[in-house]
């Protein structure tokens, strides 16, 4: 099963009309046709903060698809501060990432497994795409505690969907203790993780679906260690933060004439 390569960026609250510009200037200019993208090889994603997710649409490199890095539960109403998922749908934004853990262990009001796992509902019903965030803490890998983490994870996801829903999700395995800390993964780590998630979800989703599921990395992951993550063979893509507001992104996007499974 070939799996398409995913390369997912997510800026999270960085950002001014002109460094978004700028950035994006630059990666037109680096590719032909203001497009680096052989679309039939490789998807790439860019989730802008959500005052910026219209003017980055219109601003990215052909090809290039756009997310919001958060959505409501449901439907839209008096829920003062929220987006609901359908006025990002409204807007043509592709892609919603949920789950992620900033969002899952944040400082104020967390979201725990059902809140998340509903708003993917929703996202999905809407007719959303949806990066599904997963991941242990450090205490939690240490403890190793790691795949009980994820699956508990996965599985409060999988109790709210039909099996087709699958279709619309890119699985992003970060180990919060990888994010933001210049700490990546080594890639057996990595590799060891997503082959059991992949071995989870065939036994409790079907074999169809795990072998079509792109499960991509995300943590510190850099164009100097991109290459090497790529090429394991449950690697499909990457979700990259800090690295994915520089011009040199498009070499992670790059890591997909390296990477694709077999
Ligand atoms: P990082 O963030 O690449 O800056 O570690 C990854 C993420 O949070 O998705």
């Amino acid at each position: 099963m070939v799996r398409k390569f995913f390369v997912g960026g997510n800026w999270k609250a960085n950002g001014t009309t002109e460094k978004i510009k700028t950035l994006c200037e630059s990666w037109k200019s680096t590719t032909k046709d203001g497009s680096t993208l052989d679309t039939g090889s490789v998807e790439v994603m860019i989730a802008a903060p959500m005052l910026y997710v219209t003017m980055t649409k219109d601003l990215l490199p052909k090809g290039f698809q756009v997310a919001a890095q958060n959505s409501w539960t449901g439907k839209g109403g008096a829920f003062t501060g929220e987006t609901p998922a359908e006025m990002l749908k409204d807007l043509g934004v592709d892609w919603v990432v949920l789950g992620h853990s900033e969002r899952r262990h944040a400082e104020f009001g967390s979201e725990d497994e059902e809140v998340v796992a509903r708003k993917v509902e929703y996202a999905i019903s809407v007719g959303l795409n949806v990066c599904l965030c997963i991941g242990e803490l450090l205490e939690e890998r240490e403890a190793d505690k790691t795949m009980e983490v994820c699956i508990k994870q996965m599985k409060s996801v999988k109790d709210k969907l039909s099996k087709d829903s699958w279709d619309k999700i890119v699985v992003a395995y970060e180990p919060v203790w990888a994010i933001g800390t210049g700490k990546v993964a080594t890639p057996d780590q990595a590799q060891e993780v997503h082959d059991q998630l992949r071995g989870w979800m065939k036994k409790e989703i079907g074999d169809d679906v795990a072998d079509k599921m792109r499960i991509i990395y995300g943590g510190s992951v850099k164009p100097s260690n991109a290459e090497e993550l790529s090429k394991k063979a449950d690697i499909d893509g990457f979700l990259v933060g800090g690295a994915s507001l520089k011009p040199d992104f498009i070499d992670i996007i790059e890591t997909y004439k390296t990477g694709g499974s077999a």
